[in-house]
């Protein structure tokens, strides 16, 4: 019996031998297998999900924002923050675009170098099973999906395993759909994010059966959550979206970001917090600029001079004004006109506003971060090749401790380090 595939056929429940076996059909992985193809290496990849690629058809709102232009590695966390340095400056986000265009996909710029497809995510993927189906010299992609990895094996030259092994193979991957032979092994599996359309921590399993080290995982761009009776006055203000500077951390990792703040009802999202909550620590405080675009002492100052209206409607001018009523309201000295305000409540407005330090209870978690923090320690990876330690076995993308800013910077370490294992196969 024959099990189809995307791009060719095997006989089910035989020993098959490739060159090379990917676990994780996802960004890193169908890229990888794309570039090995092309190399000449006969690839076969596997996924346990039934769909193919299924975090690139819900990124960026379903327009997947595919690479940053700007991207260098001073966007990324890792214990070892030069790690990425070798793989993102080998393939570029202009690599990546010049793909794109290649294949006609429509993009276009939104917002600090982010690229979006114009149409769809699916023109990410279609890109990305073209490039699969284009093996040379020899090289093809077989893709089984939905198959499981039950167990691995490492056969050393010294100890062959039984005679019907062919010699080629050092793996050996029992999967629910046969045996498997290869002599490299490629670990995408991602990270724990989103477990509803399969995440999980196979990636970590593997390292640990091969005795690598793993820096500790925890979710990343992730809206942070606080006590709900301390949340309560700022509930009121869910669903409000406005500009501020947020900063957290110490200063040997701080994190500093211009971007959007959006009040939910738990807590605080949009991409400013998204981007802190990579930096922040469980029991540490993070500091807003609600008002950064002002110099607010100044204008209350001349509002106390000028302005008979409630300080509230004055602050209103400079602020939403969802926001200049809830802040007035946890202050009776702040609930008079401008004129009557003492110059001491003033000031304390004003650094309220700019300074407001608050310390989340938590984060929403797994089930709504877009990455994994950590991974497998790239203390035990190969920055030009990203092999491990253990010969043979390679570890790419989201599974590996870095981590992007959001902004497209996820996808291009997904397509950087895939390429860079490509060459190393
Ligand atoms: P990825 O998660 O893409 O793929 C892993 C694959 O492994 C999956 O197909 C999974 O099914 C498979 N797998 C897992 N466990 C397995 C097992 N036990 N056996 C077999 N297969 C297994 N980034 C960005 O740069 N721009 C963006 O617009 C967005 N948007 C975005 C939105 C949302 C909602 C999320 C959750 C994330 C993003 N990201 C993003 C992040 C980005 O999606 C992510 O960093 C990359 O997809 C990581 O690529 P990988 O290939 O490493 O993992």
């Amino acid at each position: 019996m024959h099990q189809a595939s995307a791009f060719g056929f095997f006989s089910r429940n035989r020993v098959v031998n490739v060159d090379v076996v990917i676990v994780g059909a996802g960004a890193a992985g169908l890229f990888c297998a794309g570039v090995a193809g092309q190399l000449g290496l006969k690839v076969l990849l596997l996924d346990h999900a039934p769909k193919v690629a299924e975090k690139i058809r819900i990124s960026g709102g379903g327009r997947c924002n595919f690479t940053n232009r700007d991207a260098t590695p001073a966007q990324y966390l890792s214990a070892n923050p030069h790690f990425c340095r070798s793989a993102l400056s080998r393939y570029t986000p202009q690599d990546f675009i010049a793909l794109v265009q290649r294949h006609g996909v429509a993009y276009h710029e939104k917002h600090k170098g982010q690229l979006f497809c114009d149409r769809s995510a699916e023109d990410i993927i279609d890109l990305l099973l073209k490039e699969c189906a284009a093996g040379a010299a020899g090289g093809s992609v077989t893709r089984w999906q939905p198959c499981a990895v039950r167990q691995i094996r490492y056969h050393d030259g010294a100890a062959a395993p039984d005679a019907a092994t062919p010699a080629a193979g050092r793996y050996e991957v029992d999967t629910d759909q046969g045996t498997v032979h290869c002599h490299s092994l490629v670990v995408a599996t991602g990270g724990l994010s989103i477990p509803k359309i399969g995440a999980t921590d196979f990636g970590y399993r593997v390292a640990r059966q091969f005795d690598l080290r793993l820096v500790e995982q925890r979710p990343g761009l992730v809206p942070l959550t606080f006590d709900g009776a301390a949340w309560a006055p700022y509930a009121q203000l869910a669903g409000l979206a406005l500009p501020v500077a947020m900063e957290t951390g110490s200063k040997k990792a701080k994190g500093l970001f211009l971007e959007d703040l959006l009040f939910t009802h738990r807590g605080l999202s949009g991409p400013a917090v998204l981007q802190i909550s990579s930096y922040w620590q469980p029991g540490t405080p993070i500091r807003i600029n609600l008002a950064p675009e002002h110099d607010l002492p100044a204008l209350l100052a001349r509002a106390k001079a000028t302005s008979r209206k409630l300080l509230g409607n004055e602050l209103g001018q400079h602020v939403p004004s969802r926001l200049a009523e809830a802040w007035v309201q946890q202050d009776a000295a702040w609930q008079r006109p401008c004129s009557d305000v003492t110059d001491k409540a003033l000031g304390a407005l004003a650094e309220r506003l700019s300074r407001w330090e608050l310390v989340p209870t938590g984060t929403e978690g797994y089930k709504k971060a877009e990455v994994t923090l950590g991974g497998v320690d790239t203390r035990d990876l190969s920055q030009q090749t990203l092999e491990s330690r253990q010969p043979g076995l390679f570890f790419i993308g989201e599974v590996v401790d870095v981590t992007g800013w959001l902004g497209g910077y996820n996808f291009q370490w997904a397509w950087a380090s895939a390429h860079a294992c490509a060459q190393g196969l």
